[in-house]
């Protein structure tokens, strides 16, 4: 076993260090990965070393650069070491972070992991949360916590009625509202019937006289969801009013802060998230700007007892420490088995420390503005974003120069960043999102935009 773990680590090592020279997108076709790794089940057993070795062999080869400083796709952030050597750690422990007793470490270091998120991102003492995978289950639990609650206020329980009969739910989101939360809405049964999309302005964020519209032209039980860090622009809603319309309103407020929630992590940039903290839900990820490896996702919730009664289970064969003992994480996720995810977090928050993380957070958004300052001296590029914090959108004069630009800079391996649109027209997207990127990186990637 110590053999086996000791040339794997040479072998992540080896993939890491490979990271400044390979192609940031690997230079693979899909039926050569399958004709690599396919075949039939295998009939007889297979050294563990051997395995390992082919497999790392045929997955470097498909595998994206995505721990490269020059990977600006999506919103994906690296690994930091303590957090990647932590999230090892957790694979040979292999607690099943459900129950304290399954996992006594990992149920503490979640408490603890917990409670300084809360107190990094600027909300409220006392709040509970949950490890998920990501900011889409963070989104499905905080608003089942939601829609227990505004119908619980209306008389109807649905934990036990379900909703067939209950009063109709309203969720009132703008109309640049990640694709996550429609998604959740279809998993807890609202259905995407039930959003109310609010207009936005040319950076994606809700506008406020729609919102107030929007809010007057319904009434009944009532959930909004405002946005800190719009997927293409990095904009912010107006938190602050619109957390005062909720109140206004009675609804739920609920934040998708699965980047941005983190400007609050930055005393330079905190004014963004301002008024977030009187929300009653707020999801967010670790694998974006913390940079802790895949998958790591957090909610935390005002309302502690409606994020409970919305999770919990209960059986006659789990040992369960009840009110006031120690955390069993399985009431307050989606899940029953889980990983420990709470390790690779607690490592990042320690190695990283207040002041890193800030740094780190702002370290990403003044590499954006150095982008976008750059890029915009390319004959034909417009940046179509205001560079809030660490996203840049821009397009070249035409669709198709557009797509041709993209394309080869995809191609050329320097780089990648994926494409999107924007009011109708083609544009390209960088997040910058990793610890590990570099002015050199930006200025490199902005040559190749040139070329
Ligand atoms: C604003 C926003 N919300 C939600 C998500 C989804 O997060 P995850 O992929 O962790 O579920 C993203 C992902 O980029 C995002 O940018």
């Amino acid at each position: 076993m110590r053999e086996l773990l000791h040339e794997t680590a040479d072998l992540a090592a080896d993939f890491l260090e490979s990271l400044p020279e390979r192609p940031v997108f690997p230079r693979v076709e899909v039926d050569e990965l399958r004709a690599r790794l396919g075949g039939p089940v295998p009939d007889r057993p297979t050294d563990p070393r051997e395995v390992v070795r082919e497999l790392a062999e045929a997955g470097d080869a498909g595998a994206v650069a995505i721990p490269s400083g020059r990977y600006f796709g999506f919103v994906i952030g690296g690994a930091v070491p303590a957090a990647l050597a932590a999230d090892w750690l957790t694979s040979a422990w292999d607690q099943n972070a459900g129950l304290y007793v399954a996992g006594p470490a990992a149920s503490v270091v979640e408490e603890v992991a917990g409670e300084w998120l809360a107190e990094l991102l600027g909300l409220p003492r006392g709040v509970s949360f949950a490890f998920v995978t990501g900011t889409q289950m963070a989104h499905a639990t905080a608003l089942a916590a939601a829609r227990n609650e505004v119908l619980a206020r209306e008389g109807w329980d649905v934990e036990r009625d379900g909703l067939a009969g209950a009063p109709p739910i309203r969720v009132l989101t703008g109309e640049k509202a990640h694709s996550t939360l429609p998604r959740a809405l279809r998993l807890i049964g609202l259905g995407t019937g039930s959003l109310v999309p609010v207009a936005v302005d040319d950076q994606g964020r809700m506008r406020l006289d729609a919102l107030h519209e929007a809010l007057a032209s319904g009434d009944g039980p009532t959930i909004l969801c405002a946005q800190a860090g719009e997927v293409n622009t990095g904009s912010f809603d107006p938190l602050g009013e619109i957390a005062d319309a909720a109140a206004i309103a009675g609804a739920w407020l609920h934040v998708d802060g699965a980047f941005g929630l983190w400007a609050a992590a930055s005393p330079r940039l905190a004014h963004l998230t301002a008024g977030a903290e009187r929300a009653d839900s707020w999801s967010t990820d670790g694998h974006k700007f913390l940079n802790v490896p895949y998958d790591s996702g957090i909610v935390f919730c005002a309302r502690p007892e409606a994020h409970r009664r919305a999770m919990s289970v209960q059986a006659e064969y789990l040992v369960q420490s009840g009110e006031g003992g120690p955390r069993d994480q399985v009431d307050w996720t989606p899940e029953f088995s889980r990983r420990a995810r709470g390790f690779p977090v607690y490592a990042a928050i320690r190695s990283l420390g207040r002041s890193g993380i800030a740094d780190l957070v702002e370290r990403c958004c003044d590499l954006a503005q150095r982008f976008a300052d750059g890029v915009a001296e390319v004959p034909g590029v417009e940046v179509l974003n205001e560079v809030v914090l660490n996203q840049v959108l821009f397009r070249f004069d035409s669709d198709d120069r557009t797509t041709a630009k993209l394309g080869a800079v995809q191609r050329s391996g320097v780089a990648w960043m994926s494409g999107t649109t924007w009011d109708g027209l083609q544009a390209i997207r960088i997040s910058v999102s990793n610890w590990q990127t570099t002015e050199e990186d930006i200025d490199r990637t902005i040559a190749e935009f040139a070329s």
